[in-house]
C-alpha cells in the first residue's frame, strides 16, 4: 500500500502560510489538505477561494480541497480553477452525489466523498467505482484539534473490504486526530491517505511527525 501524508491547513500559523507550505513540501509530505468552512455546513469559518489561489503558484503539492459547505455543486468549477487537485465534498451536504462527482470529474479534477461520523459506510458503496478517494472522518467536521473517534475505523474497513472485494481503485483518506501515536491504527483498518494538523503544525520538528507517521503507517 502507498501511503501519503496530507498536512491540514488549518493548523498552521495563518501570519505566514507561504513558508508553513514550503515547510511541510520539504519535510515530505505529499498533498495539502486545505479545509474549506462555511458557518453552515459546520458552526465554523476557516477560509476560502483567495487563500488556495495564492498558495497555488508557490507550491507543487497535491492539493487536497476538503469543501465543508452546504452546496457544494455551486462551487465546484471555482475551486477548480483556484488550484484544487482533489475536490472532496460531503454526503450529507445538500447537493445531488451523482451530479456532484461528474460536475468534479468535467472539471477534471479528482473527486472524493466524504462522510461525517453519524454516516454508515454503506451509504456511499453505490458510488465507489466512481470516486478516486473516500474521505472517513474520525473526528465530527469543524474544528482541528479533536480526539479521533474510534468507533469510525469500523467503517474504513468496511470500505476497504468493499474496494478490495470489487477490485476497484479508491485511496481512503482519514481527517481528524490522526497522530504518530495511531496512525498505525488508521492504516491497519485500510487508511492510505492521512490527514494531520495539529500533530504536524504543532510538531516541534514538522518533517520529523510525517516521517514518523509514514513509517508508522508503512510499518502494518
Ligand atoms: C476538521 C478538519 C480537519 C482538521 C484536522 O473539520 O476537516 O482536517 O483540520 O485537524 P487535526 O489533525 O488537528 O485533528
Ligand atoms: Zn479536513
Amino acid at each position: 500500500m502507498k501511503y501519503y501524508i496530507s498536512p491540514s491547513l488549518l493548523a498552521a500559523d495563518f501570519t505566514r502560510l507561504g513558508d508553513e507550505v514550503k515547510k511541510i513540501e520539504r519535510g515530505g509530505a505529499a498533498m495539502l489538505h486545505l479545509d474549506v468552512m462555511d458557518g453552515t455546513f459546520v458552526p465554523n469559518i476557516s477560509f476560502g477561494l483567495p487563500v488556495i489561489e495564492s498558495l497555488r503558484p508557490i507550491s507543487s503539492l497535491i492539493f487536497d480541497v476538503h469543501l465543508m459547505i452546504t452546496e457544494p455543486h455551486r462551487y465546484i468549477e471555482r475551486f477548480a480553477e483556484a488550484g484544487a487537485d482533489i475536490i472532496t465534498f460531503h454526503y450529507e451536504s445538500n447537493s445531488d452525489v451523482a451530479s456532484t462527482i461528474e460536475l468534479i470529474k468535467k472539471a477534471g479534477k479528482r473527486v472524493s466523498l466524504s462522510i461525517s461520523p453519524d454516516t454508515p459506510a454503506e451509504a456511499i458503496f453505490p458510488y465507489l467505482s466512481e470516486l478516486d478517494m473516500v474521505l472517513v472522518m474520525t473526528v465530527y467536521p469543524g474544528f482541528g484539534g479533536q480526539k479521533l473517534i474510534p468507533a469510525t475505523l469500523q467503517k474504513v474497513k468496511a470500505l476497504r473490504d468493499y474496494i478490495t472485494e470489487h477490485s476497484l481503485s479508491v485511496n481512503i483518506e482519514v481527517d481528524g486526530g490522526i497522530s504518530p501515536a495511531n496512525v498505525a491504527d488508521v492504516a491497519r483498518a485500510g487508511a492510505n491517505v492521512i490527514v494531520a494538523g495539529s500533530s504536524v503544525f504543532h510538531a516541534d520538528d514538522p518533517t520529523a511527525a510525517i516521517s514518523a507517521m509514514l513509517q508508522g503507517a508503512s510499518n502494518t
